[in-house]
């Protein structure tokens, strides 16, 4: 199998870059590691080698158990479930429905696109070790951290997995360099929000992290952005970084700052796209001083109203949002076509009377146009006090998505036709979910990253999902093609020019070059080729049919015209 490795290398050697294509070694392949080869790793690795059984295995036959099914069958649409595993996704269309609680107990479970081991990491070592032994046998290596993306990135089949999880370690800190001054936040991979805001929250200091308490800070979210709901004070989590410690492609330990020799995959950690360029250890962020925040929520739906009447109020929202955000508060929001919910809107350092204040022009509104609404508004002490009270649930594996990049001025000159798109929308059968925010220079300060430059330019980061059925393939597949052909298109007709938050976008966006990554793409495609010559990151998105539950073959399913697009976002041909 040796030999099958270098010979296959040796014919890509020779094969036109364009066409050459990484095919990796796969379990059914006569150069798949032989269990005593895998337990060699093992011993390399101080024994933190998992091999995948997928969480859903009590649910299926053989190895069916009712209460263990019951409990996960209640914990699937949480987080906390699958971000406990070392192969559980919460993406539903990644995982494939291969072994989960909601398809028959008589299927029994495969491994699908589930990896096919973890490296449960405690070291850099470690890391390094399984970076080598991918490349020697030529396997498919992922990097896993919670599992939450949207768009399978953090899983692969026949993959080795690089799992992040356990890397713990947090502290908050003095830091100096040429551009910044104060407190600073180190956290190891693994790091999630709450994990972080609890000790920010203790020690005085407020750090920029989601609204889902436990993404995690120094994986995806940071790596693809990262909005907060502190964005409009300080900017997106890759505005917060000042140093990053990564594992490159060829198992080297580097250490990068805006300012040493490693600038550039500092640039292009933060904001340029996650799992490519290298295996992050830990970062390190601005933390701020704490400071009360205000939080204020308000519902309304419409029951007595026109159409016409129910979408006038959600135009007059947003006429209102310009002031709102630029006051310092972020505003997330939600509507179909019966009800709309501000979920809430945070303002650091803004008293309530303040954010009230603030909205009064759209409540007043509500009132002319005879809208009864529910709204909230509570000062809190902190930022993570009002996170709790404030911040709902966020569940997984009831969506798919989509998402696109208002810029303000749509909403300026256009807000009319805005409304008619969002509506045309949510009446089709989408739901929205705004993210309001200014992240603009004026915000972030000068900083130096790869966050897609949309970004500077955007009122609202416009999430649309459609409701997932676990049986139903051949509706989950007609929805994709309404999020790509029908919804994204006619928020894309009023700024052409935008983009999309490559975390939370359409997996199969066109020109998502443009789009993810826009004039950052060829000097992170170069950063990628420096830092990862044998492009062993791998990250699919590739379009895959639902009901595709043969397992993949790895030659078959990826396309290399581009690397960067095949570790992040790839179009499929022929699969
Ligand atoms: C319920 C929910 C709420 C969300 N809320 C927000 C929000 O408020 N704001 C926001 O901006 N986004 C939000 N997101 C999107 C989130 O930022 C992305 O899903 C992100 O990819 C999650 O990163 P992760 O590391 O936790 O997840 P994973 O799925 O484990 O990883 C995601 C990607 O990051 C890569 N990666 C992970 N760790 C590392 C590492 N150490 N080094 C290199 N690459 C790594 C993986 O390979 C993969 O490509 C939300 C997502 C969900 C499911
Ligand atoms: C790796 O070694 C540890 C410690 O010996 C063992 O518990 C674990 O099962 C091994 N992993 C695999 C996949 O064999
Ligand atoms: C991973 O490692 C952590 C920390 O050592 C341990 O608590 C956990 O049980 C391990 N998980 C698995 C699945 O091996
Ligand atoms: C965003 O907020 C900053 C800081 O309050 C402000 O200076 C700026 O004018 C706002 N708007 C834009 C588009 O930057
Ligand atoms: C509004 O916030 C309060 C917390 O102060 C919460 O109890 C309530 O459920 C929230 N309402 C909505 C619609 O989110
Ligand atoms: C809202 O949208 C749904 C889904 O497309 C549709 O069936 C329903 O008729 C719409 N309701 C109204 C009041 O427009």
């Amino acid at each position: 199998m040796f030999f099958r490795a270098s010979f296959i290398a040796s014919l890509l050697a020779v094969l036109p870059q364009a066409s050459a294509s990484a095919c990796r070694c796969f379990p059914s392949d006569d150069c798949w590691p032989t269990e005593s080869i895998w337990s060699q790793l093992n011993k390399t690795i101080d024994g933190r080698l998992v091999k995948t059984v997928p969480l859903g295995t009590p649910c299926h036959a053989p190895n069916y158990n009712s209460e263990a099914c019951a409990v996960l069958k209640d914990g699937w649409l949480l987080p906390e479930e699958h971000y406990e595993s070392s192969s559980s996704i919460m993406a539903p269309f990644f995982a494939e429905g291969v072994c989960d609680p909601f398809h028959p107990v008589s299927k029994p479970c495969t491994l699908g696109k589930y990896v096919s081991y973890s490296v449960n990491v405690t070291s850099r070592a470690q890391i390094a070790n399984a970076v080598k032994f991918a490349t020697e046998y030529n396997i498919r290596l992922v990097i896993r951290n919670t599992g939450h993306d949207y768009n399978g990135r953090s899983t692969g089949a026949g993959a080795l997995a690089i799992w992040t999880h356990h890397l713990k370690d947090l502290s908050i800190h003095d830091y100096k360099d040429k551009h910044y001054a104060g407190k600073a936040i180190t956290m190891g991979a693994g790091i999630q929000g709450y994990e972080a805001y609890e000790l920010a929250e203790e020690t005085g200091y407020q750090v920029v992290g989601g609204e889902c308490p436990t993404v995690g800070l120094a994986g995806g979210y940071t790596q693809g952005g990262g909005h907060s709901a502190l964005g409009s004070r300080y900017g997106l989590g890759a505005d917060q970084v000042l140093k990053w410690e990564v594992i490159d492609g060829q198992g080297n330990f580097i250490t990068a700052t805006r300012d040493n020799e490693h600038s550039d995959i500092f640039w292009a950690l933060s904001g340029g796209g996650a799992g490519t360029y290298g295996i992050v250890w830990s970062m390190t962020s601005k933390a701020h001083p704490g400071t009360p925040v205000s939080g204020l929520n308000l519902t309304y739906t419409n029951e007595g109203l026109s159409q016409d009447t129910f979408f006038d109020a959600v135009e007059a929202f947003h006429a209102e949002l310009p002031a709102i955000v630029d006051a310092g508060a972020m505003s997330v929001w939600y509507f179909t076509n019966t009800s709309f919910s501000i979920a809430p809107i945070t303002g650091p350092n803004i008293p309530v009377a303040d954010l009230v204040a603030l909205l009064k022009p759209f409540t007043d509104s509500l009132d002319k146009l005879g809208i009864k609404y529910n709204m909230v508004s509570k000062q809190y002490e902190s930022y993570y006090s009002q996170f709790k009270d404030m911040q709902g649930v966020i569940q997984v594996g009831t969506a798919q998505y989509g998402g696109w990049l208002v810029p303000r001025s749509v909403v300026q000159n256009n807000n009319h036709g805005l409304m008619t798109a969002y509506r045309e929308i949510t009446e089709a059968g989408g739901t929205f979910i705004g993210v309001g925010l200014n992240v603009s220079h004026k915000v972030s300060g000068d900083v130096h990253n790869a966050v897609l430059p949309a970004w500077r330019e955007a009122l609202i980061d416009t999430t649309l999902t459609t409701p997932w059925e676990w049986d139903d393939s051949a509706l989950m597949l007609e929805r994709q093609r309404q999020m790509t052909e029908d919804f994204i298109p006619k928020l894309t007709a009023l700024s052409p020019k935008s983009g999309a938050y490559m975390n939370e976008g359409d997996f199969q966006q066109p020109n998502f070059k443009e789009v993810f990554y826009g004039t950052n793409y060829d000097a992170l495609r170069k950063i990628k080729a420096k830092y990862d010559p044998k492009n062993i990151f791998y990250a699919r998105t590739a379009k895959m049919g639902i009901s595709q539950v043969v397992i993949e073959k790895t030659c078959t399913s990826t396309i290399l015209d581009e690397i960067i697009a095949r570790t992040s976002y790839i179009k499929s041909q022929g699969t």
